[in-house]
């Protein structure tokens, strides 16, 4: 079971970046612990600031990997370029949020991912990447 994790711009500044919001923790620190937990799982992992990049990445692994979970950043509520790359691939995707955007500024309402991926998990902090990957592996 091969699962892409990306994670779109700022997300490679978790556990300095707003701490009140995202938490303390960094990616890295508890990518290794997910790994661990789900050692049944290739887990590949993905960070990008650049919309074009995230796009490859889509396009690269998306045919390959059996599942997708993407937390876009502020690309969420932007990029028509990335909702047209997950719908090009057709493994199934969850869109992930760290934070409930829908507690936060309006714009952060939007979401041009929601509407190409299978279901949508945010406000846990990490632990929604956790819940996606359990959702992913409930339906593969
Ligand atoms: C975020 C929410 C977005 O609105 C924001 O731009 C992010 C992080 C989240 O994980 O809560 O960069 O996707």
């Amino acid at each position: 079971m091969k699962i892409l994790i990306i994670n779109g711009p700022n997300l490679n500044m978790l556990g300095l970046r707003e701490p009140g919001i995202y938490g303390s923790r960094s990616f890295d620190d508890f990518l290794v612990e997910l790994r661990k937990n789900y050692k049944q799982v290739d887990i590949i992992y993905h960070q990008s600031n650049s919309e074009g990049a995230i796009i490859d990445i889509i396009q690269q692994f998306g045919l390959e990997c059996d599942g997708i979970i993407i937390n876009a950043g502020a690309y969420t509520h932007t990029s028509v370029a990335i909702a047209d790359a997950l719908r090009s691939v057709s493994s199934p995707a969850v869109e992930v949020h760290l934070s409930n955007v829908f507690t936060r500024e309006s714009y952060r309402h939007h979401s041009f991912l929601s509407p190409v991926v299978n279901g949508i998990i945010g406000g846990f902090g990490l632990d929604s990447y956790r819940l996606a990957l359990e959702a992913l592996l409930n339906i593969l």
